[in-house]
């Protein structure tokens, strides 16, 4: 129970989430997102399958969750903003530039997130009108990048979702809407799963999937599933953080990040098992890369009994799990602005959607109509990706993990972990902030030297 000064106590107003299930839910339509459908399949096509599942599956359980353990522990305890949360913890220290980094990654990551959402709400009208058609997936998908107006439209629409669900609230608009839009997803993901591995030849994709075969592991994948497993969970920029101060004392942190960890690798394999029988199925290449997702699968569910149908479902699918992730990254500056100029949530997601919008222009124009201006020799598609992946992440999950293990003492992370000494996992949550102290910041340095092209394996 909380004590009457303790920082954990909610300030009077702030909004949070009701129930302990829909903190766990909305803490999941974060790390579900395009991450699941687009980049895991994508990365295991390419990296050989099951045993690149196989490490993504060690990295997440030993990197990733205790990172997500301890932003969901920040926030609560310390009950605000991914900014304010440090400035309260250490008032006076530069730590809160960890913060600053969060907010800002947020933002570029939403440049080219609602670009690629665009694309997908697209997708969902054009299978609808039967546009998608079997032959021509390639010059449909080129078409929808490069035709300027189209993309932006497409793209503000994502975002204006988005918004519409921000603005009204942490439990009015978040934990509601995304309660109702999670069991929708599965159900979804459970159809398609059931259509695919129900066609003849299946097996082949299945055995992609989760037959290992450990010669295929080199060094560069280990380093994609550990930006992988961090770029899933949804962490290094203070979203979970945010959503951490949302959640009530009685809620268990270690409890609640394992659920959302094993339900979202769970949906990453469910991704793949819809997508993989069928490749194999229709004899399409697994390792096809970003065009898995807008060239190979219309192509591959078109060819299908019931293909149209098929198509329609998953893009519906696909567009939920990415509006469930752009809730959580909008609201990363939303709670930002509204806590620390005292803006109205109104004013906050206003501002946030302009910004967004216009970063997000040079961002979605550079498949179209700027894609000659490049810097560093990126396009700003890729530069933006590049800055926010590579670099951003990377540095806030080190300062996280540096944070926690030498600033915040190990009782004190033990005893918020514990609920006060009210749940019995006293053992977990010091393995926990032992990860923190000396793996963590060695395994994210080494993917931040990696993306910056200093370190190969
Ligand atoms: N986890 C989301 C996905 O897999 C992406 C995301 C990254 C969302 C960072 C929020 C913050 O698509």
């Amino acid at each position: 129970m909380s004590q009457p000064n303790s920082p954990s106590q909610q300030p009077a107003g702030r909004d949070s989430f009701v129930t302990s299930l829909g903190a766990v839910v909305v803490t999941l339509g974060s790390a579900v997102g395009l991450g699941n459908i687009w980049k895991f399949p994508a990365l295991a096509g390419e990296n050989g399958g099951a045993a690149f599942v196989l490490l993504y599956l060690l990295c997440v359980a030993g990197v990733g969750l205790p990172v997500l353990i301890a932003e969901l522990l920040l926030g609560r305890h310390s009950r605000a903003n991914a900014v304010t949360t440090f400035r309260k913890l250490s008032p006076g220290k530069p730590w809160f530039l960890i913060g600053v980094s969060g907010v800002l990654a947020a933002v570029i990551i939403m440049t080219f997130y609602t670009d690629v959402a665009g694309w997908v709400y697209s997708y969902i009208f054009k299978s609808l009108t039967g546009q998608l058609s079997v032959e021509h997936t390639e010059a449909i998908f080129e078409q929808t990048i490069s035709s300027p107006v189209s993309s932006l439209l497409w793209q503000w629409l994502a975002l204006g979702t988005t918004a519409a669900v921000v603005i009204m609230g942490v439990s009015k608009g978040i934990e509601r809407v995304i309660k109702r839009l999670m069991p929708a997803l599965l159900l979804l993901l459970i159809i398609c799963d059931i259509r695919a591995i129900s066609l003849p030849g299946a097996k082949a994709g299945l055995e992609f999937l989760f037959q290992p075969d450990l010669s295929k592991l080199s060094g560069a994948a280990i380093l994609t599933a550990l930006g992988l497993a961090f770029f899933k969970l949804s962490l290094g920029m203070g979203t979970m953080l945010t959503y951490g101060s949302y959640m009530s004392d009685s809620q268990s942190i270690p409890a609640t990040a394992t659920r959302v960890v094993l339900a979202d690798t769970l949906v990453s394999l469910m991704a793949g098992m819809a997508i993989f029988p069928a490749v194999f199925a229709f004899g399409y290449e697994p390792t096809a890369g970003t065009g898995l997702l807008f060239m190979t699968i219309p192509a591959v569910f078109a060819s299908m009994p019931f293909g149209g149908l098929f198509t329609f479902l998953f893009f519906v699918l696909t567009a939920i799990a990415a509006t469930g992730a752009m809730i959580s990254l909008m609201e990363v500056p939303v709670a930002f602005i509204h806590e620390t100029l005292g803006w109205s949530r109104r004013k906050a997601v206003a501002l946030t959607v302009v910004v967004m919008a216009l970063l997000g222009l040079p961002a979605t124009l550079s498949t179209s109509v700027w894609s000659s201006y490049t810097v560093f020799g990126m396009t700003f598609f890729d530069l933006f990706d590049f800055f926010s992946s590579n670099i951003l992440l990377p540095l806030g999950g080190i300062g996280i993990a540096l944070y926690v293990g030498w600033v915040l003492r190990r009782d004190k992370f033990v005893q918020s972990g514990s609920n006060q000494g009210g749940l019995n996992n006293q053992r977990l949550v010091a393995t926990c902030h032992s990860l923190l102290r000396f793996v963590t910041p060695v395994a994210v340095t080494i993917i931040l030297l990696n993306g910056l092209g200093l370190f190969t394996l």
